[in-house]
């Protein structure tokens, strides 16, 4: 028994809320919150008759704290689940800490204006102390450890599949299969093609700033930084095939370097195809991933905004994506004194979770492991106060749940490693 808000109606909350609503025995009570409420309304309406959660909808904007806390209040609910965007994380987080509520996200916080000079100032030390020039780092919400542990609340970050899952793997890497591990590379594979020549498969915005972002790793406890896409290695992914692939920098790659220890080397590395690369280039080339606003024919227009506009909704990419998604990590390390690897993965595949919830695979495999957390908390099974990854939590539990409801892994003790 349980009442849960969930703040946001994109593409990965609708995901996580149709799970959440499969577990009503659970999920008792949902309201879904959002800034369009007819986006609530529509997923309401759409789940009538399909589960016994009872489901309330409220137009909610997650920038304005006194809105989320008035809610929250009114709501009562025993979670907040932000499935909006990451520039809401810290108004959500301050929200339910004014009103004594458990909090969760799928991602870390990054600001919505990167030209603000306050948190200019912060990031600028940050990029010369740490080391790497990403815009988002846990940084933020990692110092509201202490205020969440004195209110006795707890706060899951990045409860996504990457972050997330990836970070479960590693826990459970640690846990089951080696004494220490020595290096982990994150693979994120995604074999779909929705037929368009450039569309991204979750938020454009948040999407595409963390592509073009330079590429970073973790070797020997310090952070390497190189520019965008420089790095590029071939990988024949299981269910897939071959499939190019780039080092990026990833949020995981961070609190995963904090938690697990010993650990030498942390690279991510995510698939691209050619035509997405050389329409990005061409994009970030002529100003328009740009998040300065711009004057234009008298308004002021802030180009990556105007980029998504035009871009395809990736909620809408369901129906026309085929193939399939391999995310996983591989681990060299040590076992009772020998040297092994280690592969641990999911496959997905875009048309059936179009068929089982109408949505692509990159929203499932979001919001699948969103629920699957928020699980975990509501059922007490991942329970300590304090601001905490995927990875500080058993993942026993958690994976079982993800191997029930959607996304089974699969091992291989004898994986190719990357180079
Ligand atoms: N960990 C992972 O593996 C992973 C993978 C993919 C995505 N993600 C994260 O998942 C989150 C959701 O992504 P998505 O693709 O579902 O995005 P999306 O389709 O753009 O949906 C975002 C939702 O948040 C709402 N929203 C935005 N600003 C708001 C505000 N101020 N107040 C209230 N609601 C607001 C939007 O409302 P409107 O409809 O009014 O715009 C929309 O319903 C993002 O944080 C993304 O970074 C994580």
């Amino acid at each position: 028994m349980s009442r849960v808000l969930v703040i946001g109606c994109g593409g990965v909350a609708q995901v996580a809320i149709q799970k959440c609503c499969q577990v009503d025995e659970v999920f008792t009570e949902l309201c879904i919150a959002s800034r369009t409420v007819s986006k609530c309304e529509a997923l309401k309406e759409k789940l009538a008759g399909k589960t016994k959660t009872v489901i309330t909808t409220a137009k909610v904007d997650a920038d304005n704290k006194d809105e989320v806390v008035a809610l929250i209040k009114a709501y009562k609910p025993d979670l907040v689940m932000n499935i909006a965007l990451p520039y809401q994380d810290l108004t959500i987080m301050d929200a339910c800490l004014e009103a004594g509520v458990n909090y969760m996200d799928t991602a870390n916080y990054e600001p919505e204006d990167t030209d603000d000079p306050t948190w200019r100032a912060i990031y600028e030390k940050r990029c010369e102390e740490k080391g790497f020039s990403a815009y988002f780092d846990y940084s933020w919400q990692w110092a509201y450890r202490e205020r969440f542990e004195k209110a006795g609340l707890t706060a899951l970050l990045g409860c996504g599949f990457d972050p997330g899952v990836t970070q479960a793997y590693c826990a459970y890497a640690q846990k089951h299969e080696f004494d220490t591990i020595d290096t982990i590379d994150i693979l994120d594979c995604n074999g779909g093609d929705h037929g368009y020549k450039f569309a991204t498969n979750f938020n454009p915005e948040v999407n595409l700033r963390e592509v073009s972002a330079p590429g970073s790793y973790i070797e020997n406890g310090r952070w390497v930084e190189i520019p965008a896409m420089s790095i590029k290695r071939e990988y024949d992914f299981d269910g897939v095939g071959r499939k190019d692939m780039y080092l990026l920098h990833h949020e995981e790659i961070e609190s995963l370097n904090e938690n697990i220890p010993g650990v030498k080397k942390i690279r991510f590395f995510m698939t691209f195809g050619q035509s997405y690369l050389d329409h990005m280039r061409c994009l970030e080339d002529v100003g328009m991933l740009s998040t300065s606003p711009i004057m234009f024919e008298g308004k002021e227009i802030v180009p990556i905004k105007f980029l998504k506009a035009l871009l395809p909704d990736p909620a809408s990419l369901g129906p026309r994506t085929v193939g399939k998604t391999n995310i996983g990590c591989i681990f060299t390390g040590k076992k009772n004194g020998e040297e092994k690897t280690y592969y641990i993965y999911n496959i997905c595949d875009h048309q059936e979770c179009y068929k089982e919830l109408g949505s692509q695979a990159i929203s499932y495999t979001t919001g699948v492991p969103a629920m699957c957390g928020a699980l975990m908390l509501l059922t007490g099974q991942w329970n300590k106060p304090g601001v905490y990854t995927v990875e500080e939590f058993d993942p026993d539990p958690f994976l079982a749940a993800l191997d029930r409801y959607g996304l089974p892994k699969k091992e291989s003790h004898a994986p190719v490693l990357v180079d």
